[in-house]
């Protein structure tokens, strides 16, 4: 379809904010130690390598953010760190906190003497050359000293959100999805609050034709399979997303066993029928099993990075095997490895949005701790379907 071109002489700053936030970019902090040794750093989406000879980059800063003063005042040095996409926690303590921004966040001094943040996927320290008068913005050109990099990801924005890069992800077609990642950062807080609860990782995972997605997390949890969550994608199938097949229709919840029952053994499949029921009658799924369960999440990590000995049907045959850790039948064995729960938040037409997940500690729990996090997921699940709504 054709862009329609609209020319007016005003420019809304709401449009402006809209129209230019459909550039991704990706995020450094970029930081330094003032005068007083402490180490003072902002966030910034706004940066750029410019030239390779000279080696010179840029970034913009506000001209009133409070965070690009400290750094100004500090001297000529400073050092950009670009963040991992498991330091989502990084850049929202840095961004927001006004003071005292690195008391929790680990940093080893550069060649330069600036902070490099524990993680971060590289460094460029740099003199500063140039500082350029933009608007209400200024453009601050850095010669680059030294540079370096760490391991790992970077974290990526896009549209107020945060998530990490993967080929294909949001490929056309997926335009469901960004629907669910709106609806998902209205129930963001509310993640974070569970997550916070337990310190562990708090997931939203939604049903995109037949994927389930796992579009957004919270906190961290040392059981995930690999540093980041986000984007990993499973197929729609028993014992997966038992939520949408316990509040699905008859024709959902068939889908979600013929997929995988040329893999499952007749006494499998004849479990697994009951599962919904379960699931709607607990309000929740559960998982249990830690290293069987992290055994396929590793192998769908595979898959998806195109890893050339795993195919979809390694995949299933590896869901068929771990069958047994998900919905058990009342009683839940005592002292179990609790992988994770998971909850529905519903749209406001009564269909599952997306679920939420709470994974659950290293070491066994008790019966009364199950419950524990049961009622506190049921509590956020409810609480993120009513700030949908
Ligand atoms: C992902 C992200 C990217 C940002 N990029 C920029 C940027 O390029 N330039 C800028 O001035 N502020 C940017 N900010 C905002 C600053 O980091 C900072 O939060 C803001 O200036 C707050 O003002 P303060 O420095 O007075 O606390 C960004 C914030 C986030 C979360």
């Amino acid at each position: 379809m054709p862009l329609t071109v609209q020319r007016s002489g005003v420019i809304e700053s709401a449009r402006y904010r809209q129209v230019l936030g459909q550039y991704p970019t990706g995020v450094v902090v970029v930081t330094a130690l003032d005068a007083a040794g402490t180490a003072v750093g902002m966030v910034v989406g706004s940066f750029t390598s410019v030239s390779l000879d000279p080696p010179l980059v840029a970034f913009l800063p506000d001209k009133n953010s409070s965070s690009w003063r400290s750094l100004r005042e500090s001297g000529d040095r400073f050092c950009v760190n670009v963040l991992a996409a498991a330091q989502e926690d990084v850049c929202r303590a840095v961004a927001t906190r006004k003071t005292d921004k690195f008391h929790d966040i680990g940093w080893q001094p550069s060649p330069q003497g600036n902070p490099i943040i524990d993680g971060a996927v590289a460094w460029i320290d740099c003199v500063t050359e140039q500082i350029h008068d933009a608007g209400d913005h200024d453009i601050v050109i850095g010669r680059v000293l030294d540079l370096d990099l760490g391991d790992g990801e970077p974290l990526l924005f896009y549209r107020g959100g945060y998530g990490s890069f993967m080929p294909h992800s949001l490929a056309a077609g997926d335009a469901d999805l960004l629907d669910q990642l709106r609806r998902i950062d209205l129930a963001r807080p509310h993640m974070e609050g569970l997550a916070d609860l337990f310190g562990t990782e708090v997931t939203a995972i939604t049903l995109v034709r037949d994927e389930l997605v796992l579009a957004a997390s919270a906190g961290r949890t040392e059981l995930a399979a690999s540093p980041t969550r986000v984007g990993q994608r499973l197929p729609f199938a028993a014992p997966l997303g038992s939520c949408y097949a316990a509040y699905g229709d008859a024709a959902l919840r068939e889908r979600w066993l013929s997929t995988i029952s040329e893999q499952l053994t007749p006494e499998q499949l004849e479990r697994l029928r009951e599962v919904p029921d379960t699931v709607r009658g607990r309000g929740y799924a559960i998982a249990l099993g830690h290293s069987e369960l992290s055994d396929l999440e590793r192998i769908s990590t595979l898959l998806h990075e195109r890893a050339p000995d795993v195919s979809p049907e390694t995949l299933r045959e590896a869901m068929a095997r771990v069958t047994d850790g998900y919905n058990p039948a009342d009683p839940i064995p005592a002292d179990v490895e609790l992988r994770s729960l998971s909850a529905p938040v519903f749209a406001p037409d009564g269909t599952v949005a997306f679920t939420l997940t709470v994974w659950g500690p290293a070491e066994p729990v008790a019966p009364e701790e199950v419950t524990r996090y049961a009622n506190a997921l049921l509590a956020t699940a409810t609480n993120a379907t009513r700030a949908i709504a």
